[in-house]
């Protein structure tokens, strides 16, 4: 067996479910490159955590150019990635039913494609590792189609499709592509609602739930059960009853 470290690329890593992946892997010993675009904050959790072993990286994964630059930065320092988690994201609402395009393209831009120039530029990082996996941090919104979650719950949907489908083409590669769709859990991003957030979870919790998966090989990460079971329950019940169950949350 190998004593090389794991080497894990953790995006989103400056805040929320990312920052705490990122230190729940370096506390494990592992090689954690911490992605995102705050630099300040990717370098304090750096010397927080272990500045030897946690790389910060910048990276818009908007841009196809920062993406792919920062590939190339890890190719020349590990050659490889055998753990890739994709938590970058945002959440953006719609008002008064008004489906902005510029909200629409943002969320579409950060959630999807930012995925897409991720998925294609670690490929070969992920193809060189030991039994490579890549997560990509979709969401539990996805099972309801809750009011002034459009734009958000549309790149979502998109993005757990993705890697459903993409998890079949490239099993002959060797790489195997998770999803994990959490409900809430209580970050940065979270703390903007202004609404009730049912089964909310600390945000140390929701990552040791995803590591806990991760290392049961699992493919689909989903919690907490009981908002999994609610969201399930709602949807065999009849349409009328799932519209007026709708209606209620909009404000
Ligand atoms: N919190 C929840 O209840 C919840 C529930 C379901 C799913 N999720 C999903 O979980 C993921 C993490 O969410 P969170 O709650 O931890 O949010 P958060 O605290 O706001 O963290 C979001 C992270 O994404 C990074 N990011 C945003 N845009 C980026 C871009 N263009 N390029 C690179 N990095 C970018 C941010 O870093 P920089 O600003 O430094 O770039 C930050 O580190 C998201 O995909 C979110 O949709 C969250």
């Amino acid at each position: 067996m190998s004593t090389q470290p794991l080497r894990v690329l953790i995006t989103g890593a400056s805040s929320g479910i990312g920052e705490a992946l990122a230190e729940g892997y370096a506390r494990r010993g592992a090689r954690v490159f911490a992605a995102g675009r705050s630099q300040d904050k990717l370098q304090l959790l750096a010397a927080r955590l272990a500045p030897a072993t946690v790389i910060p990286l910048i990276m818009d994964v908007t841009d196809e150019t920062s993406v792919a630059a920062a590939a190339s930065r890890m190719g020349a320092d590990t050659g490889a990635l055998d753990l890739v988690i994709h938590a970058a994201g945002d959440c953006r609402y719609i008002d008064d039913g008004a489906l902005e395009p510029t909200v629409m393209r943002a969320m579409l831009e950060t959630n999807v494609m930012g995925a897409v120039h991720l998925l294609t530029s670690m490929r070969p990082l992920l193809a060189a590792g030991r039994d490579p996996w890549i997560y990509l941090v979709s969401s539990a919104a996805i099972h309801f189609p809750f009011p002034r979650a459009e734009a958000y719950g549309a790149s979502k949907a998109a993005l757990s499709y993705l890697a459903r489908s993409l998890r079949t083409d490239w099993e002959p590669y060797g790489i195997s592509v998770g999803l994990i769709e959490p409900g809430f859990v209580d970050t940065p991003l979270t703390r903007r609602n202004d609404f009730a957030m049912p089964t909310l979870l600390p945000v140390a919790d929701a990552a040791a739930r995803i590591m806990r998966g991760i290392d049961h090989k699992r493919y689909e990460i989903r919690f907490p059960l009981r908002l999994m079971a609610m969201l399930r329950w709602l949807q065999h019940l009849p349409l009328t009853v799932q519209r007026a169950a709708a209606r209620r949350m909009r404000r």
